[in-house]
């Protein structure tokens, strides 16, 4: 145990004991919750009832972890059906806080917590942040979004539950984030990788080399990023930067989180949230390491119970390291930001490894889709850094198109535009403008 903060039931290396774990124990303990989940969601939500009688399963029949894959999905789609607060499992008047996610078109999705559910999320959280290295006592600035969003709230219950001193900064006003984080001298960041880089570029034009702020570590998440990232970011911040994952039909963020020892990919909280890979395509569950489809099930939300919810990220399941627990790895994308461009599919975080290994870019890029005929095509637009001089643009953008071409297979136009010409992230970024479809 660590000494003083024995109460908080931190010990030497996990935030919880549970951590640790055998998996055998664990695999029992999530078949008795799933057991649990199951009979809740059946008996509390109209959909599940619905949904199991008509596949005709009951959470009774449930005997292993297995028998999970007789049941059916739940999609996006179904919680749209049931807006605003269909899928509570529980009388309204125990919720004690909602969120929501915006989505491109429609209705939000609509999630609720129990007094118990967000103990549950701090409690992810704070281990989570343990895990990356954050420790009781450092100051934590929180830079995702607070409101509806998951990210600022999640961080931040979890970083309060951890013992950090909080600075509840939310996104935007960069150049007073720059200050505050000169001023306060937090250890710890909590903001989305593309977010991050912005404000690593207020500092540069502020004359603050940012390699030497008092940031030792950073938790990013909410958006794909790569490896290649990781490097920019850590050398040009000085720190650690540990992936995190989640999403607000799960919980929020601390789902899964990377731990600081290995840098090998989020290591998913199984005894919360139970995993699956799938083919997206037929839905069958497939063998571990296979890349496909995340779902999720809850195994201990109270509110808002999850069965099998399609999360259309693309990932693989890969075996525990520092912790049993089985990891994720690095989502390379969602399903639907999947692009199709003469019959090649890509990721944007496929483009943005090029960009990252063009020497003379800036990390910030955006990708647009338009059609021409029945094709679609994709412009790559990206900006030469601030020390790389005008006339070497057009090189540096043959250089990309090549890189392209060569290792993702697709061919593009790339323009290479002046720094700080490209809109610049304040949470998400948005990497895709789609014009095919207008
Ligand atoms: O983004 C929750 C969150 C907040 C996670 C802060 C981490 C940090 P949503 O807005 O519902 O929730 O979006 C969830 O974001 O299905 C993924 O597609 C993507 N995503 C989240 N974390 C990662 C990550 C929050 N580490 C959607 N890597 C998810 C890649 C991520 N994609």
């Amino acid at each position: 145990m660590a000494g003083s903060h024995a109460d908080n039931g931190i010990n030497a290396d996990t935030y919880e004991p549970i951590e640790k774990v055998s998996v055998d124990e664990l695999r029992s303990l999530q078949l008795e919750r799933l057991q649990d989940s199951l009979k809740r969601a059946y008996d509390n939500v109209p959909h599940y009832t619905g949904a199991f009688d008509q596949a005709g399963v009951h959470p009774k029949d449930v005997t292993s972890l297995e028998d999970l894959a007789s049941f059916p999905f739940l999609t996006k789609e179904h919680l749209r059906q049931n807006y605003p607060f269909g899928m509570f499992a529980v009388p309204r008047s125990e919720v004690v806080r909602i969120h929501a996610s915006s989505g491109t078109t429609g209705k939000p999705t609509v999630v609720g917590y129990t007094a118990n559910d967000v103990e549950m999320w701090a409690t992810v959280m704070a281990r989570s942040m343990y895990a990356a290295g954050a420790r009781p006592g450092d100051i934590a600035h929180v830079a995702y979004g607070y409101g509806l969003f998951t990210g600022g709230l999640g961080a931040h219950y979890g970083a309060e539950k951890l013992g950090c001193t909080v600075v509840p900064v939310s996104g935007g006003q960069t150049e007073k984030q720059v200050q505050l984080i000169v001023d306060f001298e937090p250890r710890v960041i909590l903001v989305t990788p593309s977010y991050c880089l912005n404000l690593i570029d207020e500092m540069e034009r502020q004359g603050i080399d940012p390699a030497t702020t008092s940031l030792e570590i950073g938790i990013f998440g909410a958006e794909p990023w790569t490896d290649e990232m990781r490097a920019e970011i850590e050398a040009r911040l000085g720190i650690e930067a540990i992936d995190i994952y989640g999403l607000s039909e799960v919980v929020g963020p601390g789902v899964a989180q990377e731990c600081v020892e290995t840098k090998d990919g989020p290591t998913i909280w199984e005894d919360h949230f139970y995993p699956e890979i799938i083919d997206p395509d037929t839905g069958q569950v497939l063998p571990e390491g296979s890349e496909g489809e995340l779902v999720f099930t809850s195994l201990t939300k109270e509110a808002f119970p999850v069965i099998r919810y399609r999360t259309r990220d693309r990932t693989q399941l890969l075996p525990g390291t520092a912790r049993p627990m089985r990891r994720m790895a690095k989502v390379t994308g969602r399903t639907d930001d999947m692009l199709i461009i003469r019959g090649v599919n890509v990721f944007p975080s496929q483009i943005e490894v090029q960009v990252l290994a063009t020497e003379g870019l800036s990390p910030h890029y955006q990708l647009t889709v338009d059609s021409e005929g029945s094709m679609k095509t994709l412009a790559v637009a990206a900006e030469r850094a601030p020390e790389t001089s005008e006339s070497d643009a057009v090189a540096l953008a043959g250089e990309l198109q090549n890189k392209i071409k060569g290792n993702v297979g697709i061919s593009t136009t790339v323009q290479v535009m002046e720094p700080e010409a490209l809109p610049r992230s304040m949470g998400k970024a948005v990497r895709v403008i789609d014009r095919s479809a207008q």
